[in-house]
């Protein structure tokens, strides 16, 4: 989920220490994708094996490292041809550490290495097909298998190109990933591959490049039929055409995640798709394909860069919130990749499967977090509560302290958490741990603090957010829980027909999000009006009340707006002494099972004069009947319409903030991490 840099050098001569610092400068300048170690790999100084360099933290930390294990060595030869990769990890399995960080190798002679981006979901069959094969692993990664596999292909089939094998290795994988190689086998070689994950490659050249297309080479598939899962081994792809060189000259290669790490060196890129694998040998590039399929172009091709690094480092992006709100359609996949089997409807949670039989004997659930996390919990409890039938608290961390909140061996907590160092929750989490409950943690940081002192967890795999203020983590969180509750009704009968309407929904979600974020420009309109009030309601009930107040979050922090997020059912027993029609008013109105007592809600707002702009479902007339202005999402099961809601809010707060001149992604007085108390 982070980022790759590799760099290819062939005929020009460059020395290590040249390429070190590519390499390092390509990683800082993915810095901004969020990550939390480092690591490149080299040629050693007698070109015969590889040098692996790595460690946690900062990029500038990696190359203080760098700097030190090349003393007394020889980095100032030029090297004709050389492939160097590196790597920037956001861990997804296995803490932070400098044997968890890429690349990983396939042996101690470092073989093969590679980097990955992306998360491997039956990492676990491949591990233990290897492991019966002799293989030891070193690490916890998902990553690790790949370089094995690809070193236990080389061994059985000695005479296969490098290409070849890393073709055969990504028919094994399931899951979403971004490779590179390197071996010792391959001197100035170079396989990269994506699925699922970002990839692309910087062509530069001194004279012109005598074509702007890389034709796609196609192999002849040999795929055995059925699902094995012992990793079947399949013979060898026969290309049709083999390396059709691109230049027979000095040229230089970068494969970088995305364009800001390769913009200072060349603006000629070629973006690669899924399931292409580009090989660089003897300086030419090839782009191959296992199978054609319908839709597949004859080429690639490469594109003229017309851009700032400081504008692709955002992507079109103005702020690092707003790219995570248009991230939502692939983060919330990323959440249910190799969890949710829509062939089965099953749904695994690989940490905490063994607790399972542990959580169903329990006598209480609680969430505990806070901020969006906490209105994560408030989102999902009324789903656990159905789908559990089990009594759900929802605690905000601190209030749970103040409390000194009884506590019992045979509860179970459940900590909810983006960074998984927020201090009030993890101080409610050794609070529980004490008392002898089961500590679940829910966050995006593997390796975290709530991370390691939980019992087991689940984590939501959102990707780095860099924002303060939380956005896809929320969807993430949300759906983390819904997993759960699908996970502890799978064998309830009377469930079924339920839990089969919500596996459907999740289905969708991806594309209904994409639906919901074309909405931003109407957004846009209505912010235009808004943005120098003094206040702002925002007002919904059931399972759209937690919208509300993750709405009205998103507003404060960055906006400094007043706004409030208000329980539609509360608005006699008070806040409806505010309306008036000077008050601006969002209403989320969804045709769930409180519709009815919604739309009172509303009626009793028009009644005092509020013009209340409305989030509903599209073209739902009846209810547009009482809007001032209308935000029209799709509809999706009543339980998971809140991630379909709250998305406008958040596009909502964020146009207000841009509009009043506020800092977006660095809000005053907040900091990502709330580490103190
Ligand atoms: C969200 O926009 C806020 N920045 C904040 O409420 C945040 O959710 C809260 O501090 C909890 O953080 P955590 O999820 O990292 O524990
Ligand atoms: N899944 C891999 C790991 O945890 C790669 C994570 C990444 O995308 O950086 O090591």
């Amino acid at each position: 989920m982070c980022g790759i840099f590799a760099y290819l050098n062939y005929l020009t001569p460059k020395t290590r220490r040249e390429v070190l610092e590519y390499l390092v400068t390509g990683l800082k300048r993915l810095e901004y994708r969020g990550y939390d170690s480092a690591g490149v790999a080299v040629d050693s100084e007698d070109g015969k094996g590889i040098v692996l360099v790595k460690q946690t933290g900062k990029v500038k930390a990696l190359e203080e490292a760098i700097n030190e294990s090349m003393i007394g060595h020889d980095i100032d030869s030029p090297l004709m041809s050389h492939c160097g990769i590196s790597h920037t990890r956001w861990a997804t399995h296995g803490e932070p550490s400098e044997l968890n960080s890429h690349p990983q190798r396939s042996d101690e002679e470092n073989s093969f290495v590679v980097v990955h981006n992306g998360i491997i979901t039956n990492y676990k069959d491949v591990k233990t097909f290897l492991e019966k094969r002799g293989y030891k692993f070193e690490s916890e990664t998902d990553t690790e298998i790949i370089a094995k596999l690809v070193h236990h292909l080389y061994m059985q089939h000695p005479n296969y190109s490098f290409r070849e094998l890393v073709e055969q290795v990504i028919q094994q994988l399931e899951g979403a990933f971004s490779l590179a190689f390197k071996s010792k086998h391959f001197p100035g070689e170079c396989v990269a591959t994506r699925r699922g994950s970002p990839l692309l490659v910087g062509i530069k050249t001194k004279t012109r490049l005598a074509t702007d297309h890389i034709p796609i080479l196609y192999g002849k598939e040999h795929r055995p039929h059925g699902a094995n899962r012992e990793v079947p081994m399949m013979p060898r792809t026969e290309s049709t055409s083999e390396f059709q060189p691109l230049e027979d000259k000095e040229v230089e290669y970068f494969f970088a995640s995305d364009a800001s790490a390769v913009i200072e060196h060349t603006n000629r890129v070629i973006y690669l798709e899924d399931d292409d694998v580009a090989a660089v040998k003897e300086g030419a590039l090839s782009i191959h394909r296992l199978k054609k399929s319908m839709d597949d172009s004859h080429a690639r091709e490469i594109i003229t860069l017309k851009m700032e690094i400081q504008q692709i480092m955002k992507g079109n992006y103005e702020y690092f919130m707003q790219k995570e709100i248009f991230e939502q359609p692939e983060s919330v996949v990323n959440t249910m990749r190799g969890r949710v089997n829509l062939n089965d409807n099953t749904v695994t949670l690989g940490g905490i499967k063994e607790y399972i039989p542990e959580i169903k004997r329990c006598r209480r659930l609680m969430l505990i977090g806070c901020g969006t996390s906490y209105h994560s919990a408030v989102a999902t409890r009324q789903l656990l509560e159905e789908l559990t039938e089990l009594p759900v608290m929802v605690e905000l961390a601190s209030d749970f302290l103040d409390r000194n909140t009884p506590i019992f061996r045979d509860d179970v907590c459940f900590f909810i958490s983006q960074s998984g160092e927020t201090a009030d929750t993890l101080m409610a989490l050794r609070y529980c741990k004490q008392r002898g409950a089961l500590i679940v943690g829910i966050t995006n940081t593997v390796g975290s603090s709530i991370c390691r002192e939980s019992h087991c967890g689940v984590h939501i795999n959102a990707g780095p957010e860099i924002g303060v203020a939380s956005t896809k983590a929320y969807t993430s969180q949300f759906i983390s829980l819904v997993m759960f509750g699908l996970v502890m009704s799978e064998d309830r009968i009377s469930l079924q027909t339920r839990r089969q309407e919500i596996l459907n929904g999740l289905k969708n979600l991806d594309a209904q999000i994409k639906d919901v974020l074309k909405l931003d420009s109407q957004v846009l309109d209505i912010v235009k009006d808004l943005y120098q009030q003094k206040s702002l309601l925002i007002m919904g009930r059931g399972y759209n009340f937690a919208t509300c107040m993750e709405g009205a979050l998103k507003v404060k922090e960055l906006t400094y707006m007043h706004c409030e997020g208000i329980m539609a059912g509360e608005l006699k027993h008070g806040p409806l002494a505010l309306v008036d029609d000077m008050m601006p008013i969002v209403m989320i109105v969804m045709r769930d099972g409180v519709y009815n007592k919604t739309i009172n809600a509303i009626q009793q707002v028009k009644a005092r004069g509020g013009q209340p702009i409305v989030i509903c479902e599209e073209n739902d007339k009846e209810t547009m009947v009482f809007a001032h202005k209308v935000l029209e999402v799709p509809k999706t099961v009543d339980c998971l319409q809140g991630i379909l809601t709250v998305i406008p809010m958040q596009l909502l707060s964020y146009h207000i903030a841009v509009l009043r001149g506020c800092n977006v992604d660095c809000p005053r007085n907040l900091a990502k991490s709330v580490t103190v108390e």
